[in-house]
């Protein structure tokens, strides 16, 4: 079975960390190896992106191979992903085959597949990408999934240990905000993956805006593990007191999973969730992190997105190395 890259969950506290190592290494220009010389990539776009593509072109490039970029239903066909369906409606090409295809062409396949954002039991199961990877020959890199958008929190994990150093750090995940629900998969990946390095995370949100219950439990453990515990709040200012990472970021409420209208109210009572100068002086100093894209105004104001405490250009760049690493460590095994 190839080794995907679908939630920092599967890998270890050692393999994150010396993933971490080696993008900074290749940052740093220590290593500069191709191990991608003759080989492509295939990274499978079903929603927009800046980041992820751009910076997953270029690290294949850089690793010396030549990326292959699809969009389904656009530049590629329609994929069906159920086993067994009867292919009779409008979906043209199977998963089996569409993985089976790129497996014979590529070293590893890069997807990305937000939710519908309709059903919540379905799709916090993660069905399409899991369905990527049950039928793939070669590794499969989340790239942002229904749940989890790993590459963005090796690369948020690797920014906080380029600008504080290793050990553990105070690090708050903080809600704001924002018109529109959005997935969880950035808050999900960004908290295991700080509880997995040891971390002392709070999170907090306005009632209603839970994280998923299993995902919780799993950062309870882990934080249990690492004699250290899981804060959760629903005052705003309990994130900042004395943090010293602020990572922002909106997601929608399971309460209202797929109505959208409905959960409107709910949410415009939130409207002063935002990051700004005065909520940051409460922190030990913290940098300001945001995956973005970022509403300017509505999830953190400018003064604290142009101050220097703010990382989110240095998260940006960390993507092209922290992939590096990944893609690098994926296809070598590969390449045994
Ligand atoms: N942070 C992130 O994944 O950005 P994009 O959606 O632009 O790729």
């Amino acid at each position: 079975m190839p080794r995907h890259f679908l939630s920092t969950a599967d890998w270890s506290r050692d393999e994150l960390e010396s993933l971490i190592e080696e993008a900074l290494a290749f940052k740093r220009g220590e290593r500069r190896d191709r191990p991608l010389t003759d080989r492509s990539v295939a990274l499978v776009f079903f929603n927009p992106s800046l980041r992820t593509r751009a910076s997953m072109q270029l690290a294949v490039n850089q690793l010396g191979g030549y990326p292959i970029v699809l969009e389904p239903g656009s530049t590629s066909w329609t994929i069906e992903y159920a086993e067994g369906a009867v292919m009779d409606r409008d979906r043209t090409e199977h998963v089996a085959e569409f993985v089976g295809v790129l497996g014979r062409y590529c070293a590893a396949i890069g997807v990305r597949v937000f939710p519908a954002l309709k059903d919540w039991r379905e799709e916090r199961a993660d069905p399409i990408i899991g369905a990527f990877a049950r039928r793939s020959p070669v590794p499969i890199i989340n790239l942002e999934s229904a749940m989890h958008h790993p590459c963005q929190a090796l690369a948020d994990m690797t920014t906080i240990r380029e600008r504080l150093g290793a050990g553990k750090r105070r690090v708050s995940l903080v809600w704001v905000w924002h018109p529109k629900p959005l997935p969880m998969a950035v808050p999900n990946s960004f908290a295991l993956a700080a509880a997995q390095l040891g971390h002392e995370l709070t999170i907090a949100h306005p009632p209603g805006y839970e994280l998923d219950d299993e995902l919780v439990r799993e950062l309870n453990m882990l934080a249990h593990d690492h004699g250290t515990r899981v804060r959760i709040s629903n005052e705003i200012e309990d994130a900042f007191d004395g943090a010293q990472v602020i990572y922002a970021k909106s997601w929608g409420s399971r309460m209202f999973y797929g109505m959208a209208e409905e959960e409107r109210e709910m949410r415009a009572a939130y409207r002063r969730w935002i990051v700004d100068v005065k909520l940051m002086s409460r922190t030990d100093d913290a940098i300001f992190m945001h995956c973005l894209p970022v509403r300017r105004n509505v999830e953190v104001t400018d003064d604290v997105l142009d101050s220097p405490a703010s990382a989110v250009l240095d998260e940006a760049e960390n993507r092209l190395h922290a992939q590096k690493a990944i893609i690098a460590r994926v296809c070598e095994r590969e390449a045994r």
